[in-house]
């Protein structure tokens, strides 16, 4: 289970480093590049899809063995955040740098923001099973 959380733990140092990169297209503004974001917003997405997975059966795993009551809240979490997820997909895929910008100025915004609060309550409850 160590592996596992360690693992975790450098593709949140990783994620981090591509939220910076993506407030970097936010601040950018109308002016943003809907290609060269949708290629970064991409990587993230492969790099989350799979973390997500391996991060939810770790908290199964851990409560079963522990025998808690699954830990619901992360995984709550996740889903919350593929709301805001999916309306900067919507946008790009509609090709609109326009409408792109303003979805970002919002909930670009407040992804980014709830994924870092996630991300630090995740590093908590790793911090407790060591
Ligand atoms: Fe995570």
């Amino acid at each position: 289970m160590q592996e596992a959380v360690s693992l975790l733990k450098e593709e949140h140092i990783k994620m981090k480093e591509m939220f910076l990169e993506i407030e970097r297209f936010i601040n950018g503004g109308s002016s943003v590049d809907y290609r060269k974001f949708g290629h970064h917003f991409k990587r993230l997405d492969e790099i989350w899809e799979n973390h997500e997975k391996r991060e939810d059966a770790l908290i199964k795993e851990y409560a079963k063995k522990n025998n808690l009551i699954p830990e619901k809240s992360l995984s709550e979490k996740h889903r919350q955040l593929r709301g805001y997820w999916n309306s900067i997909r919507r946008a790009l895929d509609a090709k609109d740098c326009e409408k792109l910008a303003m979805v970002l100025d919002t909930d670009g915004r407040m992804l980014l923001e709830r994924f870092a609060f996630c991300i630090d309550s995740e590093e908590k409850f790793f911090e407790g099973i060591n």
